[in-house]
């Protein structure tokens, strides 16, 4: 942004957060403001953005589906409070309630800006919002408005200036003359007051437009017609202030906000295959280096290191990553992943997983709770629950760690350079010694000491000449009959 750099001392005294509307457009059980974009509510990322211009206190109005509505706010922001608007009365009535409900718990407004903001409005930046408080401190102004010009402003309030640029007031699209229609200067729903001018104005509000509502709106025109300095300051960014009602706008934000991040770590040198379908939350730490592939999302909790490769088609939630590690066509929940350690395609790991530096977990693999030492590897179509895998160790194709008996879970211990066999069935608990091998094809329930090898499974048997008494004429007898193979 490029007003004057915010003097520190200027934040707001309150800021007020509307989320009392019904979000009839959404068509959903959830709360509109609840519903997530990155990984995050839309009241979310607003609050994380007001929160950051840090407010002596915030207000979110509540009042359709407003236990979801408290419930997440008292949970993620419990320094935030909440009012109740009964009825949605429009969007002065709305910040009535918010002051009444300050009162009533003895919070005194002070001198401080006021600002409103809606709760639909995820892209906003903390920037635009300093830039609006100090713009109103620095012009002395009663309200200041933040406005934006739109190519089609339709739905939107549009600012009404008279001859020499002064705002006279806002005109709601369903109360304007087609001539205000024209203007393409629209209200984004924020604003910076006075506290004295906005509780004076606030009870002289009436419902007298097309809406039958108390508009917020109209404050701008009392304070101008009692002779206060009103402005509008022009946002850089209209894409911060776009409100979400629908579901299209819900993923164009979304998209937006995943430019805007992947822009981000981009500059700070990050590598993306294909930024529009790479899904970083906000809040995924991404080190310098680190290669995202397409089709790959990053979760707020999750890291990746200097060098790692993350897809293409990978998932991370929680899941640390290691420098120089790669993960491919994975699902990862709950894992950290050590440096250089290989993982995929086609992998599921869960929760409680750890595999060491330079380990291994490859295709159709699955693991839960287990940890698995450096330089280990499960290379292929195996199942490995509440494990302990030492260093070195090689778990052959599709062995299963059976780690269930119907009732409870119990653990395998897998010591260090253990050779388990093919098609291995360790049932747990059970412990395979260091240095120890199992015979592929072996269902494991007793402990292999260290050095040994364990063989659980039936000597073959050879019966001769089976295929040409039991299915004489076939393909098979005529082949073993003409086999120089044979003995
Ligand atoms: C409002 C503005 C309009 C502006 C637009 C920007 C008014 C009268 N109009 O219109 O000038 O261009 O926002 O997006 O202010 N809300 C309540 N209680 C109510 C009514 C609304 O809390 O009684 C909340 C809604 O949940 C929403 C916000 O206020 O978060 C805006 O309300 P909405 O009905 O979406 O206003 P718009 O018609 O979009
Ligand atoms: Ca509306």
């Amino acid at each position: 942004m490029n007003a004057e750099p915010a003097d520190s001392e200027i934040r707001p005294g309150l800021v007020v957060v509307l989320a009392a509307g019904a979000g009839t457009r959404m068509k959903s059980d959830l709360a509109k403001v609840l519903h997530p974009i990155l990984g995050r509510p839309l009241l979310g990322h607003v609050l994380a953005a007001v929160l950051d211009t840090k407010p002596r206190h915030v207000v979110v109005v509540v009042g359709h589906q407003r236990e979801q509505v408290v419930e997440y706010v008292n949970r993620d922001f419990p320094q935030v409070l909440t009012a109740v608007q009964d009825e949605q009365n429009g969007t002065g009535h709305a910040v009535r309630c918010a002051l009444n409900a300050l009162a009533a718990d003895g919070i005194e407004l002070g001198d401080e800006p006021v600002m409103v903001v809606a709760g639909d409005t995820p892209l906003l930046t903390p920037a635009t919002l300093t830039d609006l408080v100090s713009t109103h401190v620095a012009t002395h102004a009663s309200v200041t408005v933040l406005t934006a010009e739109l190519d089609d402003p339709f739905g939107y309030g549009r600012i009404v200036r008279d001859d020499d640029g002064g705002v006279l007031a806002i005109v709601e699209q369903k109360d304007a003359t087609p001539e205000q229609t024209q203007i393409h200067e629209i209200n984004s729903g924020m604003f910076a007051f006075n506290p004295d001018t906005l509780v004076d104005a606030l009870n002289r509000l009436t419902t007298d437009n097309s809406q039958g509502e108390e508009y917020l709106t109209d404050v701008l025109a009392i304070a101008r017609s009692d002779g206060k300095s009103v402005s509008a300051h022009q946002g850089e960014d209209p894409d911060e202030m776009h409100g979400i009602n629908n579901r299209a706008q819900l993923a164009a934000a979304t998209a937006l906000l995943r430019d805007r991040i992947n822009a981000e770590h981009m500059l700070a040198g990050v590598t993306f295959v294909d930024p529009a379908t790479a899904w970083i939350e906000p809040g995924a730490e991404l080190a310098p280096d680190a290669l995202i592939e397409r089709n790959s999302a990053v979760d707020a909790g999750s890291s990746v290191g200097s060098g790692a490769v993350i897809g293409p088609d990978t998932t991370l939630i929680g899941t640390q990553v290691g420098a120089g590690a790669h993960v491919l066509r994975s699902h990862c929940d709950g894992a950290v992943i050590h440096e250089h350690a290989t993982v995929g395609p086609f992998t599921f790991l869960r929760p409680g997983t750890e595999l060491g530096e330079r380990g291994k977990v490859g295709a159709f693999v699955e693991v839960k709770k287990s940890t698995i030492g450096p330089g280990s590897k499960v290379p292929h179509l195996s199942y490995v629950g509440d494990a302990r895998i030492g260093e070195g160790s090689n778990i052959g194709a599709a062995t299963i760690f059976a780690n269930y008996d119907g009732e409870h879970k119990h653990a395998t211990v897998v010591g260090d350079h253990v050779r388990v066999g093919s098609d291995s069935i360790l049932v747990a608990p059970v412990t395979i010694g260091d240095g120890a091998y199992t015979a592929a094809g072996s269902v494991i329930t007793e402990d292999v000491p260290a050095g040994a090898i364990g063989i659980g499974r039936e000597r073959q048997v050879n019966v001769e000449g089976w295929v040409a008494r039991k299915h004489p004429g076939t393909s098979s007898a005529d082949a073993a009959a003409s086999s120089k193979s044979t003995e």
